[in-house]
C-alpha cells in the first residue's frame, strides 16, 4: 500500500511557525469539511471505519498519535508526531487511530460533508467491497 505522508512547508520565522493548507494545492482535494478530536483518553482506540468515497488529510497539530491502515492486504502503521505531516487517506482504507497523546489534537480535512452511509464500518463488509471493487 502506498502510504502518502506529505511535508507540509512551514513559513516559520523568529515569531513561531506557520503552516497553510490550501485546497487542491498541497491538500489533493476541495476541502469541504475539517474537524478534530482532541481530549483523547488514554488507550482509547478509535476509528473502525473505512469509507466508499471520502478522501481524507489528518494532520496532529499538536501532540501525537498513530494510525493502523489497511487496504485489505496490507496493514501499515503510521506515527504522526509533527504538525507539518499530512497523511493523506484515499477511500477504501480501513483506519485505527490509537496511542494518542494527552496533548494530541489530530484534525482531518474532508473532501464531502459528513454522511454515514458514506462508512463501512464493519470489517468484513470491508474485505467483501474490496474484493469486489
Ligand atoms: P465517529 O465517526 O464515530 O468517530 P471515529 O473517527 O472514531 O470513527 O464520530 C464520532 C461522532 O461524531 C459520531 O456521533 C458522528 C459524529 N461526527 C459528526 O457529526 N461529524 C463529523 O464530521 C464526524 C467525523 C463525526
Amino acid at each position: 500500500m502506498d502510504i502518502k505522508l506529505v511535508q507540509l512547508k512551514s513559513c516559520g520565522d523568529e515569531r513561531g511557525s506557520l503552516i497553510a493548507l490550501e485546497e487542491q494545492a498541497n491538500v489533493p482535494f476541495k476541502i469541504k469539511r475539517v474537524y478534530y478530536m482532541f481530549n483523547t483518553g488514554e488507550n482509547v482506540r478509535r476509528g473502525y471505519h473505512a469509507h466508499k468515497t471520502l478522501k481524507q488529510v489528518a494532520i496532529a497539530v499538536r501532540g501525537s498519535c498513530k494510525f493502523l491502515l489497511d487496504d485489505g492486504s496490507e496493514k501499515i502503521e503510521v506515527t504522526l508526531n509533527h504538525p507539518a505531516q499530512g497523511l493523506i487517506i484515499e477511500s477504501f482504507v480501513w483506519r485505527e487511530m490509537f496511542d494518542f497523546s494527552e496533548d494530541c489534537v489530530l484534525m482531518v480535512l474532508a473532501d464531502q460533508i459528513y454522511d454515514e452511509s458514506d462508512y463501512v464500518r464493519d470489517y468484513n463488509d470491508f474485505l467483501k467491497m474490496v474484493e469486489e471493487k
